[in-house]
């Protein structure tokens, strides 16, 4: 489904007056739309006047579970609606036939949101204020989260967070791809084994900490920026998962101002990851979730290891599941990433949780 006029006409059920669409040419797994509506739509209870944007996001279905999807996001977005602290971080989901997630009449799975104006939306952040703004908010998003039983929620991508699996995939991988590529990725096989080593024990107590619900892709680039707040999207994989897991995919992502393959030494920005330490601060994550400062300090170099291993499992296997844009750019990404998890590793220290 290219064509832009298709998707308008597959969008009638919901959008019957679309006075103009666009679609927001980022992410590798869904696509995202913002429609401008002339008037209202068949989910619009509150008084703001018209046009307005909103946006269309259709759900990859090969990716995930649709029907765990539309479960989980409906029970969220009666949450967000009730709740006031997450009602101000969180962009207003609108509901059909009492559910978030619809299908078109093509058999596509739609959710839609409202357009949050002026936000400023980038893989990291540009100040530390930013970086505070945005751990303030996923504090804060824990922290309601918690209250809630992860009982009714489904796993939307099943066996997401076994690291066990990662680093198997990546040693078959490595008897599998061909002989170019595994013999780039055995230069740095030492380093692997070295980072390995040092992680192995952390990803174990990792993967064996108790349940919540979780955001589990936590990235800079999910939260956005509108002056004194940060606003957190993409709810997609929102499933039981790990607290350290949500905090080291967020805190790897803060602290290094610069595209992930690029090939000089990595440059990390102590004072971002010290800025959104006090940003987590406005929670004690020891006392709410029982989580280890030990392992909290760590997280973002697990993290940050096995997002190497997925990057040079694809570049061993041919580049099947990280989009390319040349010839061994899943090589320098998941050697970048192993660099920047020994530098997160030298500098734990940093992370000040209470
Ligand atoms: N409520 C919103 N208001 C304004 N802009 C939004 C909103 N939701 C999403 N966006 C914009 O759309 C982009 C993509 O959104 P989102 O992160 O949900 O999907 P995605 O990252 O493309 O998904 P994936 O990576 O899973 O394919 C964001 O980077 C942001 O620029
Ligand atoms: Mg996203």
């Amino acid at each position: 489904m290219k064509n832009i006029g298709e998707i308008v006409n597959n969008l009638k059920f919901f959008f019957n007056d679309i006075r103009n669409i666009h679609e927001i040419p980022v992410g590798n797994i869904n696509r995202t739309f913002v429609v401008t509506l002339s008037r209202k739509c068949s989910d619009q209870r509150d008084h703001k006047p018209f046009p307005r944007k909103f946006v269309a996001q259709l759900i990859n279905s090969k990716v995930f579970t649709i029907k765990a999807v539309e479960r989980n996001l409906t029970a969220f977005s009666s949450l967000v609606n009730t709740n006031q602290s997450l009602n101000e971080i969180i962009p207003k989901y609108l509901v059909y036939d009492k559910k978030v997630v619809s299908c078109d009449n093509k058999g596509n799975a739609w959710k839609f949101t409202e357009f949050i104006e002026k936000a400023r939306c980038g893989e990291f952040p540009k100040s530390e204020t930013e970086s505070y703004l945005a751990a303030r908010s996923l504090a804060i998003f824990h922290r309601e989260l918690s209250k809630i039983n992860i009982r009714s929620f489904r796993y939307s991508i099943p066996n997401f967070f076994v690291p066990q699996i990662r680093v198997k995939q990546f040693f078959n991988a490595l008897k599998r791809g061909n002989s170019r590529r595994v013999a780039n990725v055995s230069r740095h096989l030492d380093q692997i084994f070295c980072i390995k080593e040092k992680l192995e024990k952390p990803i174990i107590m990792m993967t064996k900490q108790q349940k919540f619900l979780c955001h589990n892709d936590t990235k800079f680039e999910n939260f956005l920026i509108v002056e004194k707040k940060a606003y957190i999207i993409d709810h997609d994989v929102l499933q039981p998962g790990v607290i350290a897991y949500d905090i080291g995919d967020f805190l790897r992502t803060v602290c290094f101002l610069e595209n992930e393959d690029k090939q000089s030494e990595p440059d990390i920005k102590v004072d971002f990851l010290r800025s959104a330490s006090e940003g987590l601060n406005v929670l004690s994550y020891e006392r709410c979730f029982g989580v280890d400062r030990e392992l909290i300090k760590l997280s973002p170099a697990i993290l940050s290891f096995i997002l190497a291993l997925r990057f040079l499992t694809d570049y061993l296997l041919g580049d099947r599941y990280f989009k390319i844009k040349y010839e061994d750019q899943n090589l320098k990404r998941g050697v970048c990433q192993l660099r920047r998890s020994e530098i997160l590793y030298e500098n734990r220290d940093q992370i000040r949780i209470r």
